[in-house]
């Protein structure tokens, strides 16, 4: 039983995701409270047949508590969720304000839920694109060791917000109008093109997003030194994120071995039909929980069959920030 949850950022695309999901799987919670920018603030919203205020974000109105999930940007999670935490409550937090943080847990249950004991009152949700990844990748890894990852990411605009879904909206009523396609929220027009993704290029070559996922990524499977090479793209689609992966492996692995893995693999649905030419498509993950897995063969650039290639598309939304983070919430609840 969870006694006080707090949504912070209830207002955004990913709280009300969080919100909806909180509907569905309808979780023990005593009481909820619904927190975003003095902008929202008296909004009423429907939770479970019952109207909740929506209320300014402050320490006061967090005070008592007992788990929080933040979807409100980073600078307000630094802000508010150590108050929580010092307070003895719990936050989950969507941004990627602690994700490095070696104190704070990141997890995605499926693959590390027993990293969640070693919180001290913040435990982080995973980048969205880090979490699809691994949905297809920890299971592999686990059964036959991955020696290296190379992933190329076709991102929906979802992940940048609600203003940039509108964008996208606007943007291709724009173009079909014969309209010039004007980039307010994203750097480049989305409508009708594709982009590298929108986070800033760092040191290294590879923008914010890019070493996102290869930090992440060793942290949750404990991997510290695994080889990633990664590119993002964001590409006009709504909600579902897709992603090209090629896996290398000591060993030779068998794509009948890798389909036989996803046949019982949670959170994950094997969509992999050659004759019919079906695969996972964003149209079909979005909404859903389950990241569609697909499209599994042989790299036969690598003849001594130590290469695998798939692709995977998930709701970015869901399994990509809300569901994770409620899945979070609910080992929580279970443990208390
Ligand atoms: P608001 O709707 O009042 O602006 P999205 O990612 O879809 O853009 O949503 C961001 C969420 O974060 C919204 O709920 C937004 O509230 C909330 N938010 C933005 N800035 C703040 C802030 N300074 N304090 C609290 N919540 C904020």
């Amino acid at each position: 039983m969870i006694q006080h949850l707090a949504i912070v950022g209830a207002t955004g695309v990913v709280g009300r995701e969080f919100l909806k999901i909180l509907e569905q799987r309808d979780p023990a919670i005593d009481r909820v409270s619904l927190l975003a920018s003095p902008r929202s603030a008296g909004t009423k919203i429907s939770v479970r047949n019952k109207e909740i205020t929506v209320e300014a974000t402050s320490a006061e109105k967090l005070a008592g508590v007992t788990v929080a999930v933040f979807s409100a940007g980073a600078s307000v999670s630094r802000e508010y969720a150590p108050i929580i935490a010092r307070a003895g409550g719990v936050v989950i937090d969507n941004s990627s304000a602690f994700r490095m943080d070696p104190d704070v847990p990141l997890v995605i249950p499926e693959i590390n839920a027993g990293d969640i004991a070693k919180h001290n009152g913040i435990i982080a949700n995973p980048n969205c694109t880090t979490i699809m990844l691994l949905m297809a990748v920890a299971p592999i890894h686990r059964a036959f060791g991955v020696k290296r990852i190379v992933v190329s990411t076709y991102q929906a605009a979802s992940g940048a917000g609600i203003e940039a879904m509108n964008e996208l909206t606007k943007q291709s009523r724009d173009y079909l109008d014969g309209k010039e396609r004007r980039a307010e929220i994203f750097p480049h027009p989305i409508a009708f093109n594709l982009f590298a993704h929108d986070s800033s290029v760092e040191a290294n070559g590879y923008n914010g997003e890019e070493n996102k996922v290869v930090n992440e990524t060793r942290k949750i499977l404990h991997e510290p030194t695994m080889p990633i090479a990664v590119t993002c793209v964001r590409v006009p689609i709504m909600r579902a994120h897709s992603e090209s992966i090629n896996l290398e492996f000591h060993d030779p692995v068998t794509p009948e071995q890798i389909r036989a893995l996803f046949a019982s693999s949670p959170g994950t649905k094997l969509v992999d039909d050659r004759e019919r030419s079906y695969f996972p498509m964003p149209i079909d993950a979005d909404g859903i929980d389950d990241v569609l897995v697909g499209r599994i063969r042989s790299d036969i650039s690598r003849p001594d069959g130590r290469g695998i290639e798939l692709f995977v598309s998930g709701d970015q939304l869901r399994k990509g920030a809300a569901l994770n983070a409620i899945q979070i919430a609910e080992s929580l609840g279970a443990a208390e």
